[in-house]
């Protein structure tokens, strides 16, 4: 619908449609939707991950202060509400941010050193739509908080990224890896890059020019044509790590080579939230259909942001990713989803009395646990039988006034058009019967 000012006189319908960069999930999309959510639910069993579901409102402040308030997801794309109390809400923006928060408010390292936990749900971002960039998206996130500083779980999250991205049937993945230091080696490192960047700055672009001061790691993954031909001789921070977060970044890259886990080390790798410490990663397609829609997943080590929260220092390690992305590089590469095996049985009915007697038979179905599907708004025996063809399922049952009266009733065999009356007593299992 157009955004033009409706004639006078009359109402503008321009609300009955989507905010921009938002969108309906239809029935007919719900099978991508529920064949992710139930390979997250595999994965997340697998690798005994528990889920957590936090409000879609948090106080603005948690992701101002956690996520950075220099960052794009913060300063320009974050919606916050103002209510009537005063207080400055935010709909969130990502997960981690609120999962810390709940690990904090519920005390959750007592409930066991290590928690592995994830989640799903609606995210809001106000970006500019475009190809795989929308306002509202969802995300699956998983997350180890607490424990020992462990490399080994740096690569279970990336594992089961990996993995998640394999059962969905995903081709051209490409995983890349990168380190970005800790308190350590990180200052030092802004420090070569400021020095180096410092003599071209004015012929980079605006917002590097912003960042150079409050983020100079960002600037080495500008997009920006301008800034591009500064990258190549920019220090490289491998060089340059600390011994523990090189050793760190070596035994992760180690197991990952364990489970035949292929990666690209990118130095320019530098995610857009600044909670981040050592390991990131993103997961891309490279090659062919759902190239351009950016990272399908992402996420890192995130060891001092609990800290900066007021709890004791926990490491932490976690990742993110895009099902809307995901979706539509599914579709794109034309994943065939698994067939479904559910057997349902299509009832058809005959005349006014047999329509009310239908709905007392579909009640018995349920109760035997059969699954039913009607048509009882058509009159028609043939346009019911349309229906049940459509919807291909193996058995139709008839009920007619001579069935009624006889307390019987017709199982249909679609495939063989083979029918069979039936008792009414004998109907839960005659179906069964068949269905098997
Ligand atoms: P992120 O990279 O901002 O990380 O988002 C993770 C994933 O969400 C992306 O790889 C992408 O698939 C999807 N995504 C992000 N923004 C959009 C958008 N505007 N439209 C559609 N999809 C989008 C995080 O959010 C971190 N919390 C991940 C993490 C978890 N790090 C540690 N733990």
């Amino acid at each position: 619908m157009s955004k033009k000012e409706a004639p006078k006189g009359k109402i503008s319908l321009d609300f009955l449609r989507t905010p921009k960069g938002m969108h309906d999930i239809l029935p007919m999309d719900q099978p991508w939707w529920e064949r992710v959510e139930s390979v997250m639910g595999k994965m997340a069993d697998f690798y005994n991950f528990l889920k957590i579901e936090t409000p879609i409102l948090e106080f603005a402040e948690l992701f101002e202060k956690g996520i950075g308030g220099d960052t794009d997801v913060v300063s320009k794309e974050m919606y916050t509400v103002k209510t009537k109390g005063g207080d400055v809400l935010a709909l969130r923006p990502e997960g981690t941010a609120p999962v810390v928060r709940a690990y904090l408010e519920h005390s959750m390292s007592r409930m066991g050193p290590l928690q592995k936990l994830y989640y799903y749900g609606p995210m809001y971002r106000h970006e500019n739509p475009q190809a795989g960039r929308l306002r509202a998206f969802h995300q699956v996130g998983f997350e180890i908080i607490g424990g020992p500083n462990d490399p080994l779980y740096d690569a279970q999250v990336i594992l089961i990224f990996q993995r998640f991205l394999e059962e969905l049937k995903i081709k051209n993945v490409s995983l890349k890896i990168n380190s970005i230091g800790c308190r350590v080696c990180r200052p030092l490192y802004k420090k070569q890059l400021q020095n180096y960047y410092k003599k071209h700055l004015k012929n980079m672009c605006a917002e590097c020019q912003n960042r150079f001061e409050t983020n100079p790691l960002r600037l080495l993954d500008c997009k920006n044509e301008k800034c591009q031909p500064f990258k190549e001789d920019a220090p490289n921070f491998f060089d340059r790590l600390c011994a523990t977060c090189s050793t760190h970044l070596k035994t992760t890259l180690e197991y990952l080579d364990e489970v035949q886990i292929s990666y690209v080390l990118d130095n320019q790798l530098v995610r857009g939230l600044d909670y981040y410490s050592r390991t990131v990663f993103e997961f891309l397609i490279e090659g062919g259909p759902g190239e351009n829609l950016g990272a399908v997943a992402g996420g890192g080590r995130y060891d001092y942001l609990i800290e900066l929260y007021g709890g004791r220092p926990a490491p932490a390690v976690g990742g993110a990713m895009g099902i809307e992305r995901i979706i539509e590089v599914m579709k794109l590469q034309e994943v065939k989803l698994p067939e479904k095996h559910e057997k349902k049985v299509f009832m058809i009915h005959v005349g006014e009395l047999a329509k009310k007697k239908s709905l007392r038979i579909i009640e018995e179905l349920r109760h035997g646990g059969i699954q039913v599907i009607e048509a009882l708004s058509k009159e028609s025996l043939k346009a019911q039988l349309k229906i049940a063809d459509r919807e291909e399922v193996p058995l139709a049952l008839i009920l007619g006034q001579k069935e009624i009266f006889e307390e019987s009733i017709i199982i249909r065999d679609l495939k063989s058009s083979l029918q069979e009356t039936v008792p009414f007593t004998r109907m839960v299992e005659e179906v069964k019967k068949r269905l098997r």
